[in-house]
């Protein structure tokens, strides 16, 4: 009994959902509560059953007539006043009654900070590049100096994949909209868990020099937290030349980040460690909400930790074809949530997924 109750209900909702005039309710009200209607089917069946499973689906079979009843009332109420011929009924309409106020969205904060991003770098020579969310092995790991077994693929947690390989890749990207065919050179498919795919796939169809960013989403499987999404977005940078060095780097990253916290910051580099880097660091801003006094968002040290970054090593300019004499350059990784949660003093990255309205209408 329980079983058809439920189909009568989802039944209901679809056809209520879909009902638009006064006449189509009437037409739900008879099918669903009249004397031949499925709830009088239902309640003529309950005497057949054992007393135990009468009372339960007796129940269930009232409470959802309540429903139905309650959900009709409303729906007629609003197709009265809003449908045409609900308006035809009633014989008059007021035509200089304002129109209803359509509700105004806006942009997702991420989206207007990446905007922002991409217009900063844009305006000092970078071209935005992109890459499929799915990736194989070879982009995510081989050609980042990562053979397989190589104890560094232990930073990255990652989301594995069964798909099938075909000939190419489809993957829908988040820049266009689109569906885009991408290569994958090995079938070991996976999540994305990082944006430095993209130099790979990119200097493989580009010559020297090259300057880009490419943002985008990536997949970590692992434990969230306060500043820790199984989903986040990334923005890689690589600027490749004859002469590039880690000053390049600080100069960009400076102008960078004053640009975008619209404020004078100042940088500095530890060492780091990444496989597809030699030097590799970490750059820290100063802290734009203290001024470096010392607050929580720093946690009282002046510097907030801002973006993976290095060298390019020369084993990812070879797999990516290139012969790496005479060329250097700088790559970079910013770790977007974070920074989307410092611009905006957000405490906790997981906010930016959630798709509460009431915390998104805030920006
Ligand atoms: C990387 O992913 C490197 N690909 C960055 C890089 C690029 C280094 C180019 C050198 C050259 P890492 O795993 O540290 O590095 O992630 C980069 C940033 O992503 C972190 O600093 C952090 O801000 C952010 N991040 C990492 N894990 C998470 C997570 N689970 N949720 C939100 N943000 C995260």
């Amino acid at each position: 009994m329980t079983d058809e109750i439920k189909t009568i209900h989802a039944s209901f909702k679809k056809n209520i959902a879909v009902a638009a005039t006064p006449d189509d309710a009437e037409r739900i009200r008879v099918q669903y509560l009249g004397r031949k209607g499925a709830l009088a089917t239902i309640f003529d069946a309950l005497k057949n059953l054992a007393p135990e499973e009468r009372k339960r689906a007796g129940e269930e079979a009232n409470a959802l007539r309540r429903e139905i009843e309650e959900r009709l009332a409303e729906k007629r109420a609003t197709l009265e006043q809003t449908s045409h011929e609900g308006i035809l009924k009633k014989g008059w309409l007021d035509v200089t009654r304002p129109g209803a106020r359509l509700p105004k969205g806006h942009l997702h904060p991420v989206t207007q900070v990446l905007r922002e991003i991409e217009e900063i770098f844009a305006s000092i020579g970078f071209n935005i590049a992109e890459g499929p969310e799915i990736e194989t092995d070879f982009y995510n790991f081989q050609a980042l100096n990562m053979p397989p077994g190589h104890p560094a693929r232990d930073m990255w947690d990652t989301f594995w994949l069964n798909q099938p390989a075909k000939d190419g890749l489809i993957a829908r990207t988040d820049l266009q909209n689109k569906s885009v065919l991408w290569p994958h050179r090995d079938n070991k498919f996976l999540l994305r868990t990082h944006t430095s795919p993209v130099q790979v796939r990119y200097m493989e169809t580009h010559e020297p020099p090259i300057r880009i960013i490419a943002p985008g989403i990536v997949y970590r499987y692992e434990a969230t937290d306060a500043s820790h999404e199984i989903q986040f977005h990334q923005v890689e940078g690589l600027m490749v030349d004859k002469n590039i060095s880690v000053a390049n780097f600080k100069a960009v990253m400076r102008e960078f980040s004053s640009r975008l916290f619209g404020k004078k910051v100042s940088l500095r580099l530890r060492p780091s460690y990444f496989p597809f880097t030699e030097p590799s660091f970490e750059a820290d801003i100063s802290c734009v909400v203290c001024d470096q006094k010392g607050c929580s968002l720093c946690k009282q040290s002046g510097w907030l930790e801002l973006f993976g970054a290095g060298m390019v090593h020369p084993a990812v300019f070879k797999a990516a074809g290139w012969n790496p004499a005479g060329i250097q350059g700088f790559a970079f990784g910013i770790g977007f949530a974070r920074l989307v949660a410092m611009k905006y003093k957000i405490p906790d990255v997981r906010l930016l997924n959630g798709g509460d309205l009431r915390f998104l209408h805030q920006f």
